[in-house]
């Protein structure tokens, strides 16, 4: 006899956010892939770890299950506009475990793709960020949101591509340039 699990939505994310950090090991990776829609359809162990859910919970769940309020639309936008084209998405994403900790990650997405170039879905791995890099991370993600609050993701968008002009750089020289410990 098999026991049905109803499926996770957002909705069944915790209410009660804390401010108590899950810090990921140097060695460890966390691995999840999709389908095109961004459902889960696996999780490694160290993921069921970090998020506090089990794998049965997991696996059907959107991925925005985790999602933390303190990510900025515009990073998710860029992630999804990046692994559509079928091109590689490196950014620092915050998630929320399932007893309302949080937790960084140093997150790559791909595209999964079939012999004649169609998008299967798309896997992602994590490792741990630089301590620095959360730092630096999370003011521009602070400045992003309240862009958002008044002017939607246009604005957030916007003071994101004048943020990276005034440091001369692009997303991705940025991205690598913090998690190297490079600062802007
Ligand atoms: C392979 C893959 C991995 C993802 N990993 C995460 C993740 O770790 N955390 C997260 O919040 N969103 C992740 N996303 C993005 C989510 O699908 C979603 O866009 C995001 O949580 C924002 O959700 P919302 O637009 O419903 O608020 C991932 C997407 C894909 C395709």
């Amino acid at each position: 006899m098999s026991i049905k699990h109803k499926k996770l939505t957002k909705n069944d994310a915790p209410k009660t956010i804390t401010n108590d950090e899950r810090v990921m090991n140097e060695n460890d990776f966390i691995v999840s892939k999709t389908d095109t829609k961004g459902v889960i359809t696996y999780a490694n162990r160290i993921f069921v770890q970090m998020s506090g859910y089990k794998t049965e919970e997991i696996i059907g769940a959107n991925h925005n299950l985790i999602r933390h309020p303190d990510m900025p639309k515009i990073a998710f936008k860029l992630a999804w506009d990046t692994i559509k084209e079928e091109k590689e998405f490196f950014g620092f994403i915050k998630n929320l475990s399932k007893d309302g900790s949080y937790y960084w990650v140093f997150a790559y997405i791909t595209a999964d793709l079939d012999s004649r170039g169609n998008i299967l879905g798309y896997t992602s791995f994590r490792r741990k960020p630089g301590r620095q890099a959360i730092e630096e991370i999370t003011k521009v993600y602070k400045l992003l949101n309240n862009a958002e609050k008044n002017g939607g993701i246009n604005a957030s968008e916007k003071l994101l591509n004048k943020y990276l002009q005034n440091n001369k750089t692009t997303y991705d020289n940025f991205i690598h340039d913090l998690q190297l410990g490079i600062a802007a």
